[in-house]
C-alpha cells in the first residue's frame, strides 16, 4: 500500500501534473491505427485513466455489430460509425463502466494521420469528434493532427519515431492543459493542434516548439489576443509551414469551428503561456 502510494506520488511529481485524469480518446483513422495507440501509451504511462473509443475503421479481423472491445483490454473500444459517434458513445456509454457515469475531465482526438489546417478543419472527423465533446457534451477537448502521414497498424513493431513523437507531444499538451487547473478550457472551446512533419531537424519531442495560432486568415476579423508584439495571430498553416519545428495551437470556437474570440484566446494564452513561443 505504502509503496504504491509512493509510486503514484512519484509519478505525479515526475510528470508535474494532476494525477490520473479521466481522458476519453477518439480519432478519425480507426481504433487499430498506430498514432492513437502511441498517444494512448503515453497517457497511460503518465498515470492517466484513459478510455479509447474510436471508429471501427480498417477492420483487421472480423468485427460485426455496433460496438466492440479488445477482449484483453476493455479500455480499447471501437464503434462501427463516424468519429463523432465514437466520441459520443465513448462519453455516454462505454466509459460509464469505468467512471460511474462521471464525464471525462478532457476529451482528445487523434493524432490524425495528416494535417487538419484551415479549410480542411470543417470537414475533419478528428476535429468533429473534439468539437462534439466541447459543444454537445460540455467536455474540454483537443484535436491533434500530424503532417507526417502513412497509416500504420497498431501492432507495427517497432513503432516509427513519428508515432512516438506525436504521441509524446500530444501527451505533453494534454498534461499542460490539465495542469492549468479547472475549468481546463473556456466553454465552447476546443484546441486545434497541428504538428509539422517529424524528420530532418525535428526528430525528438524536445525539438518542437508551441505557437499560438488562428485557424483562418483574419482579414476582416476582430483583433486577436495581444501576443508576440501584435494583435493578429499567425495562421496555423503559416506556423506549421514555417522553417523550424513549430506546432500550431489554435483556440477553436466549438459553435462554428472558426477561431475563438479574443477573450477566450486570452484565457488559453494565460493557461499555456509557459509553453508557448513566438515565431522568429
Ligand atoms: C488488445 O489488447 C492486448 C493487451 O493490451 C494487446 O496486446 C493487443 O495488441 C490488443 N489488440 C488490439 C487490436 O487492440
Ligand atoms: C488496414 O487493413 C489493411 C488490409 O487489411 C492492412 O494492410 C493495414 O495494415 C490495416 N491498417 C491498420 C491501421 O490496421
Amino acid at each position: 500500500m505504502r509503496f504504491s502510494t509512493f509510486m503514484l506520488s512519484a509519478i505525479g511529481l515526475f510528470t508535474g501534473t494532476s494525477f490520473g485524469a479521466r481522458i476519453l480518446q477518439s480519432n478519425d483513422d480507426g481504433w487499430a491505427e498506430l498514432y492513437v495507440r502511441s498517444f494512448n501509451d503515453a497517457l497511460n504511462a503518465a498515470g492517466h485513466d484513459v478510455v479509447l473509443s474510436c471508429p471501427a475503421d480498417n477492420k483487421s479481423g472480423s468485427r460485426s455489430g455496433a460496438i466492440g472491445t479488445n477482449t484483453t483490454n476493455p479500455r480499447l473500444n471501437w464503434v462501427n460509425s463516424y468519429p463523432v459517434t465514437a466520441m459520443r458513445f465513448g462519453i455516454s456509454t462505454i466509459s460509464t463502466q469505468f467512471w460511474n457515469g462521471q464525464l471525462p475531465d478532457i476529451a482528445v482526438s487523434g493524432p490524425n494521420v495528416g494535417s487538419n489546417l484551415w479549410l480542411s478543419v470543417p470537414f475533419s472527423g478528428t476535429v468533429g469528434a473534439a468539437v462534439y465533446a466541447a459543444h454537445e457534451a460540455g467536455v474540454p477537448s483537443i484535436a491533434f493532427s500530424g503532417a507526417s502521414d502513412g497509416t500504420l497498424a497498431w501492432n507495427t513493431s517497432p513503432p516509427p519515431a513519428r508515432s512516438l513523437v506525436y504521441g509524446e507531444l500530444a501527451r505533453r499538451l494534454t498534461d499542460a492543459v490539465l495542469a492549468s487547473g479547472k475549468p481546463y478550457l473556456p466553454s465552447e472551446v476546443w484546441l486545434n493542434v497541428n504538428f509539422p512533419e517529424v524528420g530532418g531537424e525535428c526528430t525528438k519531442a524536445d525539438d518542437f516548439k508551441w505557437v499560438l495560432s488562428r485557424i483562418n486568415i483574419g482579414l476582416f476579423s476582430a483583433p486577436d489576443v495581444n501576443h508576440c508584439g501584435g494583435t493578429r495571430l499567425p495562421t496555423e498553416t503559416s506556423v506549421v509551414n514555417h522553417e523550424g519545428c513549430f506546432i500550431s495551437v489554435s483556440v477553436g470556437d466549438a459553435t462554428d469551428k472558426t477561431t475563438a474570440p479574443e477573450e477566450k484566446q486570452a484565457i488559453v494564452l494565460q493557461k499555456l503561456g509557459n509553453l508557448l513561443t513566438c515565431l522568429p
